[in-house]
C-alpha cells in the first residue's frame, strides 16, 4: 500500500517536469507560459522555437506518461494502481508542483500513458489526431477530437481502463477551453503558423 502511494507520488513528480518550460529555458527561448498561446506544450514550442525543440518537447512529455506506467506494470502493480499512476503523471503535467501549478493541456502525456496502459487505444487516438491534423492543420481541434473519441475506443479495446481514460479526457478537454473559444470564433491558429 505504502509502496503504491509512493509510486503514484513519484509519477506525479515526474509528470510535473514540464519539458516545454525546461527546454525553452535551456535553449534561451521565451517562456511558453507567457508567449504564443501561453501553453507549455509541443505546439506552442513549435511556434516559439521550431521543429527540433518541439519534437524534443513532444518526446519528453510522452515519455513522462509512458515510463511510470510501464514501470508499474513491470513491478506487477494491479490495473487500478497502473491507472492511478498514469493519472498522476498526467495531473503532474497539468498542475506541476515545480512550476507554480501552471502546466499544459496534457495531450502528449495522455498519449504516453495510453501507450503504456492500452496501446491499441493509443494507436486509435494517434490515427484520429493525424487524420484531423491532415484535414484541418489545427493542433487543438485534433486533440479535442481524439479526446472526445478516446472513451469510445477504450470501451471496446480496454474496458477496465475506461474510468481512468474518461477522467483524463474530461480534464484534457477542460484545459482546452480557451482553444474551444478560439475555434468557435474562427481564430485558432493552424500548425506551423
Ligand atoms: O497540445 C496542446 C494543443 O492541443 C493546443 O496547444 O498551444 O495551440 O494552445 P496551443
Amino acid at each position: 500500500m505504502v509502496f503504491n502511494v509512493l509510486f503514484v507520488l513519484a509519477a506525479y513528480l515526474l509528470g510535473s517536469l514540464s519539458s516545454a518550460i525546461i527546454l525553452c529555458r535551456l535553449m534561451g527561448l521565451p517562456d511558453p507560459r507567457t508567449e504564443g498561446s501561453g501553453n507549455p506544450g509541443a505546439t506552442n514550442v513549435l511556434r516559439l522555437g521550431g521543429r527540433k525543440v518541439a519534437a524534443l518537447t513532444l518526446l519528453g512529455d510522452t515519455l513522462k506518461g509512458l515510463l511510470p506506467v510501464v514501470a508499474a506494470q513491470a513491478l506487477g502493480a494491479a490495473p487500478t494502481v497502473v491507472g492511478l499512476v498514469g493519472l498522476a503523471a498526467f495531473l503532474g503535467h497539468l498542475y506541476p508542483i515545480f512550476f507554480r501549478f501552471q502546466g499544459g493541456k496534457g495531450v502528449a502525456t495522455a498519449f504516453g500513458v495510453l501507450m503504456g496502459a492500452a496501446w491499441p487505444v493509443a494507436l486509435a487516438v494517434l490515427a484520429t489526431w493525424l487524420a484531423m491534423a491532415f484535414l484541418f492543420r489545427i493542433s487543438s481541434l485534433s486533440a479535442l477530437t481524439a479526446a472526445a473519441l478516446a472513451p469510445l475506443y477504450a470501451a471496446f479495446l480496454a474496458p477496465p481502463l475506461l474510468p481512468m481514460i474518461l477522467v483524463m479526457c474530461v480534464l484534457l478537454i477542460w484545459r482546452h477551453r480557451s482553444n474551444i473559444r478560439k475555434l468557435v470564433a474562427g481564430e485558432e491558429k493552424r500548425i506551423g503558423r
